[in-house]
């Protein structure tokens, strides 16, 4: 996600930007840019009295840019990008301006009501010069202060306070030559001051070079940072008290805010995760659901007789998960396929079948050659990904982006969340386009929808107790992961996250295919972990749970709070809250994404840099 820095003080602003953005660089971008204050250009100069500079791609780009830079520029803002709304190219890169070019501004963070005020905009004869939701926020506050004067603080509060979205900003102007102005909804911000200096950031790394006394600004504040100074307001104009706190860690912890891993900060922002994913698509208490970001048109989405997913790992059991909803809410024939094998074995497809690839990087070799043969067969090509412009997104028809920031950790975990979320959703948008399900029905999925991040938010909250769990089991050797339903993938997606953090043998199979082979294995010392939340199959799970525990394995269950039978089938139960049984394994993953992380931890592996593994698999 976007990284942000602005400084006020005695310095020279330009190298403390750089060092602050490049502090930022883990939380991924495509592109960059500066705005510096010029202390020497006059009033109406042709722009503005500000010096910007943007460029696409890495910063070492934006570094080449930089001349001339104006002699005593004290303060400015700083953005690495990370696109959502248009491409990685200078035109969308920040600080936008605003159209008197005085004011400069940076964001993280979407606007939900982003098209309805590109239109009021470009109505109101404003000429916009890039494609981002962001470029409106400036407007929206430049002309907000061209009609009713005043100070930037209040002009940011009055846009803040209404605009609809996830929006952090810092904003500029060269008419408050040594104040920025920040406010929050959503999105993290970060200040901090010196004795002559103030400095703001979208995560504590940017500032630590200068200080580690760090106030953390509250949602839905306004700030204004001015040299040892700094104040703040809530949005509807009153003053409220900061309280700074002392951090005492290193940079390389900070990147990690704390946690002793990436794949442990991951999983803690899953429940931020599924609200980033849902953020304009569909809003708390609607009956429809809108992906226009999609930009497939409606009329191709009725024309479609019959659904491919493609994907690998992770992504192939999200898809797995998609095939479940996908045939249920729409009755469209769904299969699901490893891109690897697809793109050999002469499937059968045309321009009717809808093909949706699945790739959290957006560049997986085989993923994206697969999706390329369903081209060559007229198919209509549906990239979900996580990466904005990767080649997946670029060589497809449509993209649904699932939003989730960068992941850098190699074991996938808010990114499977996400897609299976982005793909659910996608399903329900065929199923309302295709008039297969009735509108109530649609607003009671959605509704449930909107209470997953608390439900997933009250999983991640048993860390500790899982902790212990998992800690005695880190001897085993042996690991079976059964589940029927969207429990088979949600299975799958367990033993794939314990084998390849912890390289224990951890394999996961459909409950009721036991039976027929692999039950030969179970002897006294294998662990079964069993998906046993609520579903029309969930008895049938336990009795294959029982007939595992007949023949020695220790079983340990993840089920719904109160389920009796579970807790009789368990020598150990963890229970997750219950939901809509096809949104299921977006909770239920996470109970086992946290035993395999904490086993891992125990056996002490590199759970960020498991051995033999790559985050982006570029090769067939
Ligand atoms: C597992 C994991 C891999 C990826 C797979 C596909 O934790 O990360 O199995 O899911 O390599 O990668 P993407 O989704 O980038 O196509």
């Amino acid at each position: 996600m976007c990284g942000i820095v602005g400084y006020t003080g005695p310095d020279e602003v330009l190298p403390i930007l750089i060092e602050g953005l490049s502090r930022l660089e883990y939380r991924g971008y495509d592109s960059s840019g500066v705005a510096l204050l010029d202390p020497d250009a006059s009033g109406d100069s042709s722009d503005g009295g500000l010096w910007i500079r943007r460029r696409p791609g890495k910063l070492s780009e934006l570094k080449r840019v930089i001349d001339d830079v104006p002699a005593h520029a004290r303060l400015g803002i700083g953005h690495t990008r990370w696109a959502t709304h248009g491409g990685p190219t200078e035109a969308n890169a920040h600080p936008h301006t605003d159209e008197t070019g005085r004011l400069a501004l940076v964001h993280n963070g979407i606007v939900e009501t982003f098209a309805e005020i590109r239109r009021e905009l470009i109505g109101a004869g404003v000429t916009l010069k890039s494609e981002t939701d962001t470029e409106l926020v400036a407007h929206l506050i430049g002309r907000h202060l061209v009609a009713h004067g005043g100070s930037l603080v209040e002009a940011v509060r009055i846009v803040m306070k209404d605009i609809e979205g996830a929006l952090a900003i810092v904003v500029m102007h060269a008419d408050f030559p040594d104040s920025i102005v920040a406010a929050r909804k959503g999105p993290p911000l970060v200040a901090g001051l010196t004795a002559d200096a103030g400095l703001v950031g979208s995560d504590i790394p940017a500032l630590l070079a200068h200080t580690r006394d760090i106030y953390v600004v509250e949602d839905e504040r306004v700030v204004e940072i001015r040299p040892g100074r700094i104040t703040a307001w809530d949005l509807e104009g009153n003053e409220v008290v900061l309280t700074p706190k002392t951090i005492t860690w290193s940079l390389e912890a900070a990147q990690k805010d704390g946690y002793e891993d990436f794949m442990l900060k991951e999983i803690h922002e899953q429940p931020a995760t599924i609200r980033d994913t849902l953020v304009g698509r569909t809003e708390p208490g609607s009956h429809r659901l809108h992906l226009d970001d999609m930009r497939l048109s409606e009329d191709a989405l009725r024309n479609v007789d019959r659904v491919s997913i493609l994907g690998c790992g992770t992504s192939f059991h999200s898809g797995m998960v998609a095939k479940y909803a996908i045939e249920h809410w729409t009755r469209l024939p769904c299969e699901v396929d490893l891109s690897s094998e697809y793109r050999y074995r002469d499937p059968v497809l045309d321009a009717r079948t809808l093909v949706i690839g699945v790739s959290q990087s957006g560049e997986t070799a085989d993923t994206i050659e697969a999706c390329k043969h369903a081209g060559h067969w007229d198919a209509k090509v549906v990239a979900v990904t996580n990466v904005v412009d990767s080649s997946l997104a670029r060589d497809a028809d449509a993209v649904l982006y699932t939003h989730a920031g960068p992941e850098i950790g190699v074991a996938a975990t808010k990114t499977f969340l996400a897609q299976v979320v982005a793909l659910e959703t996608l399903a329900l948008y065929l199923a309302q386009v295709r008039g297969t399900m009735k509108p109530e029905v649609t607003g009671e999925l959605l509704a449930e929808l909107h209470l997953l991040p608390d439900k997933i938010q009250q999983v991640v909250d048993q860390s500790d107790e899982i902790r212990k769990i998992a800690e005695r089991f880190a001897d085993r050797r042996d690991f079976f992961f059964i589940g029927r339903g969207v429990g088979y993938p949600t299975a799958l997606e367990g033993a794939l996250k314990l084998k390849e953090i912890s390289y224990v043998r951890a394999e996961g199979f459909a409950a009721g295919e036991l039976k027929h082979g692999p039950i030969a294995l179970i002897e006294p010392g294998v662990v079964a972990v069993g998906v046993c939340t609520k579903s029309f199959v969930r008895l049938k799970t336990l009795s294959n749970v029982q007939e595992v525990k007949a023949r020695g394995a220790t079983t340990i269950l993840i089920a719904n709070e109160g389920d009796r039978e579970a807790a009789e089938a368990a020598d150990v139960l963890i229970t997750v809250p219950t939901t809509e049984e096809l949104f299921a394994p977006a909770i239920d993953v996470v109970a086992l994404q946290l035993f395999s992380y904490w086993l891992a931890k125990a056996r002490g592996t590199d759970v960020d840099m498991p051995r033999n593994l790559a985050k982006t698999v570029t090769v067939e």
